[in-house]
């Protein structure tokens, strides 16, 4: 498993602040919608200048035509981020064409696809879908694995089920993670790392549980040996 924190504090010297003190240790950081949309690459730079080591996953969820999901996530690889994400329900022709524009650089940025939103429930998300979370998660996370993506987002209770229809390197990115139990806030099913760990997670994304502690980086020490 490798840590993945969401940087998700309300501004860009916070979560600078917030990545200086985990400097130290090898993780991944997520730069959300907000983030990027406020302080741009310069602040992919910065993190960067913290710790070049540092892993970047930008969590933009892009959604749009092929052509045009090729054409920013060709602007997204040259920003020199590690990962990032787009939607399942683009389609398998957007995916693909993703991916092979992707092809032509040789450290390409990982790409996973977003199944189902976590603020869905069951009965809001058929209203679109047609189907309930966890049958179209497993459909979508099957397209994604033929479309030639790297991997999905996904609840930590799927993880498994998904590894089994697609591949066991077919990577697994869950939000929603209570490391040990702590409170869930707005988050509906949430898994603590134990879970995570039974579940095959590849990356569990942690925020809350890391930035609200009133030590982060003895937080992460703790959430890194249990991992
Ligand atoms: O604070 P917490 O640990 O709940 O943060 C989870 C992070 O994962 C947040 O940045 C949230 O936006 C993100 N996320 C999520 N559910 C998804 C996709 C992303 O909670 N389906």
């Amino acid at each position: 498993m490798r840590l993945c924190v969401a940087l998700d504090l309300p501004s860009s010297k916070e979560n600078l602040e917030l990545a200086s003190k985990l400097k130290e240790y090898d993780i991944w950081l997520k730069v959300g919608f907000r983030t990027y949309i406020r302080d741009g690459k310069e602040f992919i730079e910065e993190l960067k200048r913290v710790n070049p080591n540092f892993k970047i996953f930008l969590d933009l969820k892009l959604y749009d035509i092929p052509n045009t999901m090729a054409d920013a996530s060709e602007e997204i690889a040259k920003l020199g981020i590690d990962m990032f994400n787009i939607h399942a329900s683009s389609g398998s022709l957007a995916m693909r064409s993703v991916m092979q524009r992707l092809s032509k650089y040789p450290n390409r940025p990982l790409v996973l696809a977003v199944t189902a939103l976590t603020s869905f429930d069951n009965s809001s998300f058929k209203e679109i879908y047609e189907k309930g979370i966890s049958t179209k998660a497993e459909q979508f996370a099957k397209m994604s694995f033929e479309s030639g993506l790297d991997g999905v987002v996904c609840s930590a209770f799927e993880s498994r089920a998904i590894k089994e229809i697609t591949s066991k390197k077919f990577i697994t990115l869950c939000p929603a993670i209570r490391p040990f139990g702590e409170d869930a806030g707005d988050q509906k099913r949430v898994a603590t790392l134990e879970i995570a760990k039974d579940e095959l997670v590849d990356f569990p994304v942690i925020g809350r549980p890391i930035y609200k502690d009133k030590n982060p980086a003895k937080k992460v020490k703790i959430i890194l040996n249990k991992i």
